[in-house]
């Protein structure tokens, strides 16, 4: 395992929140890591504390115990050091395309005329030249997730934190996204962490899958993927994968809708 200056690890963290009558236990003694390069997912059934872990991470949440490292740092409540594509697109209606790409490495102060030029090239890549000027209302689904993603590597991070970056797409867009992200973590070499409620999706990139419990959350599994890329849903090793997955989640979720006692 990689202890170089950019692996992220979650120690030990534990997080709830208050609520009016009793407090929501949503995180319990979560431990997680991602070594520079590596590409690691994360599945959870639906309302376990996955997003709330991205949210820890980016600092705009502090855990009630535990630590969490860049390297040797502890960056809890430490905001800037990654690139965080959220759950829904969070785009600004009353901002176009190309403003709505640059806004966030604007607030970080990057030159203006720069990121322009960058956006645009960006936006040509992903197959969105001649919207810059549209509007968010004029976009397709598809459209809105790319736009959100060039704005989120226009961050231009080492480590992209993606929070089920295309959950509401239909399969076709899905699949032409997945070949974006490939070609994103393969030739830019970046470090991700992805949450996904899609096993194929998780196991097509992942050099390792963590399987979170219902809420309060605990790692229930690590799954380490050993196939090379690129990666076929059809392969019998992968379907193995598929299924051992399913298993655990399938006891999680049946758990959580009190299916199952233990
Ligand atoms: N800021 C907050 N204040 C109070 N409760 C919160 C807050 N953020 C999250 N929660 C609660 O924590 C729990 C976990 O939420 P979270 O969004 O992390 O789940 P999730 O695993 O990402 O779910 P999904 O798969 O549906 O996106 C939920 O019960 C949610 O209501
Ligand atoms: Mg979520």
């Amino acid at each position: 395992m990689d202890s170089g200056k950019n692996q992220l690890r979650i120690v030990d963290i534990t997080k709830a929140f208050p609520s009016d009558q009793e407090q929501i236990d949503v995180l319990d003694c979560i431990n997680l890591s991602v070594s520079s390069g590596e590409f690691v997912s994360i599945l959870g059934p639906s309302g376990c504390g996955k997003s709330t872990i991205f949210n820890l991470i980016v600092g705009l949440i502090q855990p009630d115990s535990g630590t969490i490292l860049l390297g040797d740092v502890p960056i809890h409540g430490v905001t800037g050091n990654f690139a965080y594509m959220q759950q829904n697109d969070l785009l600004l209606p009353w901002r176009t395309v190309i403003q709505n790409v640059v806004v966030g490495a604007e607030i970080q102060s990057k030159q203006k005329a720069n990121l322009t030029a960058k956006a645009t090239k960006l936006l040509e890549w992903v197959g969105l030249k001649g919207f810059e000027k549209s509007y968010p209302s004029q976009l397709s689904g598809g459209m809105r997730q790319r736009v959100a993603l060039i704005r989120t590597l226009l961050l231009e991070k080492e480590i992209l934190l993606l929070d089920e970056p295309f959950g509401s797409l239909d399969a076709i867009t899905r699949s032409s996204m997945h070949q974006l992200l490939f070609e994103i973590f393969q030739e830019w070499k970046k470090t991700v962490l992805l949450i996904t409620h899609d096993i194929e999706e998780a196991l097509l990139f992942s050099d390792r899958v963590y399987v979170l419990s219902d809420r309060p959350a605990t790692v229930k599994d690590e799954v380490y993927v050993g196939l090379e890329r690129p990666r076929s849903v059809t392969n019998l090793e992968f379907i193995s994968y598929k299924q051992q997955l399913l298993d655990t989640l399938e006891v999680e979720v049946a758990k959580c809708r009190g299916l199952i006692d233990f």
